[in-house]
């Protein structure tokens, strides 16, 4: 698989079939998205990989907070605006209707929508779960490179016949996320990932998500 056809072929998969990934595969998938350039050659990430039986320990006791004190678990850090504006607030809006009528939900379901969104801490059924974390002593540089860590994990795991969709629904429970796995104080989750194998029959993954084309968000001049 080439680079075009990897980018191309991945989009955020929301149901997986069960069957496992090897360890070794997923180990060999962050041998080479670590290959990522970042400034300075710091390697800003660490990945805290689930399968099994911890996994499952992980989405039973996430939902199970969600069911009683949702409101008590807060991400350290903030990845969307209090305040939307166009033209994101009217990408979001779409992005979400249209999941949502692929999966048959009305705006008036809101337990249809609810346990869609639980769907996240079941890694949509997914074999494995990943878990993306950065030291708090790092600046917004990090960040960048950690973009494109994430995103290489994501175009290898394609040219492996795997899919993946990044989540940034677990922050917020990283306390319980730190009860599981070794994670340090010193580090932020920046973000979970489901891994694995595409359902294809599944509707929420006929998803087809747009792009504004670059003659939309480029300038040339000089050409
Ligand atoms: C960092 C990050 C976090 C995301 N978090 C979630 C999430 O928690 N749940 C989810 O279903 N999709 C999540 N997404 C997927 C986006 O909705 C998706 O990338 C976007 O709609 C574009 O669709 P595509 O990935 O299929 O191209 C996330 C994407 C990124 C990059």
């Amino acid at each position: 698989m080439d680079v075009i056809e990897a980018i191309l072929t991945r989009r955020s998969i929301r149901a997986f079939l069960p069957t496992p990934v090897p360890k070794e595969t997923v180990a060999e998938i962050l041998d080479l998205a670590a290959r990522a350039p970042s400034g300075t050659n710091m390697q800003p990430w660490k990945v805290y990989a689930v399968a099994g039986a911890a996994k499952e320990k992980l989405t039973k006791e996430t939902l199970a907070a969600i069911a009683t004190e949702a409101e008590a678990h807060v991400p350290e850090y903030k990845y969307y605006p209090d305040e939307w504006v166009e033209p994101y607030k009217s990408r979001r809006q779409k992005v979400g209707l249209d999941l949502y009528s692929l999966l048959g939900l009305t705006r008036e379901n809101k337990e249809g929508m609810r346990r869609q969104q639980g769907r996240n801490y079941e890694f949509f059924g997914a074999p494995v779960g990943l878990f993306f974390t950065i030291d708090k002593h790092l600046e917004v540089g990090s960040w960048l490179d950690y973009g494109m860590f994430v995103e290489n994990v994501m175009l290898i795991a394609r040219a492996k016949g795997l899919h993946s969709c990044p989540q940034a629904s677990w922050p917020p429970f990283h306390r319980i996320l730190r009860k599981h796995l070794p994670i340090p104080e010193e580090e932020m989750v920046v973000c979970g990932m489901s891994l694995g194998y595409i359902d294809e029959a599944a509707p929420e993954n006929h998803l087809e998500t747009e792009r504004a084309p670059a003659s939309e968000f480029a300038f040339f001049r000089g050409f």
